[in-house]
C-alpha cells in the first residue's frame, strides 16, 4: 500500500512537504456516530480501541437544524478524547452542492486539523470534486498551521461517480480510500429497491427446470432459488480502481441492524472480492467487521504451508491434490501480509 509520503514529497518547494502515512494497519470498520446526540458522543470515548474507526457524521441522517449542532459536537468531542494508537477520526462533510460544507471544512480543519485523519466526501461525482476538496483543504490547513495533510475518502453512490470510478481513485494523494454508497447510488440508478445496502428477495436466479423422459420441462416443478448480490458490479470496479491507485476500497452500510446473518454475507462478499471494510452503523456490526474483514485462522494456516511448500515463492507444486504456483502464493500472501497488518 502507498505512503502518502511518497507523494507529497514532490510537491515539497523548499522545507519539506508534512507527511501523514496512510496507516499500515487496515480499518476494518467505520462506525459511524451523530455528533448532535449528546447520548452517542457520551459513549465516544469508551468505543476508543473498539472500533478501528470512528467517524462524526455530518451529512445524511442529521437534520438542517442540527447540522451545526453535529459540527460542533465534533470539535468538542475530538478536542475533550484520546483516541489512542489504533483508533482513527474521521468526518463525513455534506456535499459539495450543500449550503454547509464550507462551514463544516474551515470548521473542522482551522478547529481539529490535526485531529482529523480522514474527511470523507459523499456524491463524488468526478475527479474534479476531488480536486476541489484537496486545493481548499490545502488553504485551510496553511491556515489553520495543520501539521499533517488530512486525507479524502470518497464515497462512490452516483451513477456518474460509479463512470469516473478511476479518476476519482487517482485524483489526490490524499485519497486513502473508497467506499460503496448502496442507498443513494440505487436510488440516482433509479434501481427498484427500498433499502440501505444488502440483498433484495425478488433479485434472483432460479435452476433450470428438470425435464420428463421425453425432454419436456417442468416448470411447475420444484427449483432451487439463489439471491444474487445486486452490488457485486460496483464493488468489482471500485476494488479494481482502488489497487489501480493503492487506496483502500470499502463496502458502505447495512441498514438492517437486526439481520446480523445477511449483514455477515453481504460484507463476506465484499471481503473476498477484495474490500478491506465496511461501515458499521451499530456497535453489533463492529463485531461482524472484525470477524469478517480479518482473515481467518483457517486461511492464514493455510497461506503458511504454501509458504514453506515454495520457499522460492516460484514454480509449482501438488499441496492435498492441488497445484500451488507463483499465483496462489502471491494469493496467500495477500492473507499473510493481512494477518500480520491487523496484528502489529
Ligand atoms: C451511503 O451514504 C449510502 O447512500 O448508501
Ligand atoms: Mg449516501
Amino acid at each position: 500500500m502507498r505512503s502518502a509520503k511518497d507523494f507529497f514529497a514532490p510537491l515539497a518547494v523548499g522545507a519539506p512537504a508534512p507527511v501523514r502515512e496512510v496507516p499500515a494497519r487496515p480499518s476494518r470498520m467505520i462506525h459511524f456516530f451523530d455528533p448532535s446526540n449528546e447520548k452517542m458522543a457520551a459513549k465516544i470515548p469508551a468505543m476508543v480501541g473498539v472500533s478501528d474507526v470512528l467517524l462524526g457524521n455530518l451529512e445524511d441522517a442529521v437534520v438542517a437544524e442540527k447540522k451545526e449542532a453535529a459540527r460542533l459536537g465534533l470539535v468538542k468531542i475530538a478536542r475533550d478524547t484520546d483516541f489512542g494508537e489504533h483508533t482513527q477520526l474521521w468526518t463525513r462533510v455534506n456535499s459539495l452542492d450543500s449550503p454547509w460544507v464550507l462551514d463544516d471544512l474551515t470548521t473542522l480543519v482551522t478547529e481539529i486539523g490535526d485531529k482529523l485523519d480522514v474527511i470523507m466526501v459523499p456524491k463524488v461525482q468526478g475527479p474534479e470534486d476531488i480536486h476541489y476538496v484537496d486545493r481548499l483543504l490545502a488553504q485551510l490547513e496553511a491556515k489553520g498551521g495543520v501539521q499533517r495533510p488530512i486525507l479524502v475518502h470518497a464515497i462512490l453512490e452516483t451513477a456518474r461517480g460509479v463512470a469516473n470510478v478511476e479518476a476519482i481513485a487517482g485524483a489526490s494523494p490524499r485519497m486513502q480510500g473508497i467506499s460503496l454508497g448502496p442507498a443513494d447510488l440505487a436510488a440516482d440508478r433509479r434501481m427498484k429497491t427500498t433499502r440501505v445496502g444488502g440483498g433484495h428477495p425478488g433479485y434472483l436466479v432460479r435452476q433450470d427446470p428438470t425435464r420428463g423422459d421425453d425432454g419436456t420441462p417442468d416448470y411447475q416443478g420444484q427449483r432451487a432459488v439463489f439471491q444474487q448480490d445486486l452490488w457485486h458490479y460496483t464493488i468489482a470496479r471500485m476494488v479494481d480502481a482502488c489497487a489501480t491507485h493503492g487506496i483502500f476500497p470499502f463496502y458502505g452500510p447495512f441498514g438492517d441492524i437486526k439481520d446480523v446473518v445477511a449483514c455477515e454475507d453481504q460484507f463476506r462478499n465484499a471481503f473476498l472480492l477484495g474490500c478491506v471494510g465496511a461501515w458499521s452503523l451499530h456497535p453489533v456490526q463492529i463485531d461482524i467487521a472484525k470477524k469478517v474483514f480479518s482473515p481467518s485462522a483457517e486461511d492464514v494456516a493455510h497461506a503458511r504451508r504454501v509458504k514453506e511448500a515454495m520457499p522460492s515463492g516460484g514454480g509449482a507444486v501438488m499441496l492435498d491434490g492441488k497445484m500451488e504456483d507463483d499465483a496462489s502464493y502471491k494469493q496467500c500472501m495477500v492473507i499473510l501480509e493481512l494477518a500480520e497488518r491487523l496484528s502489529a
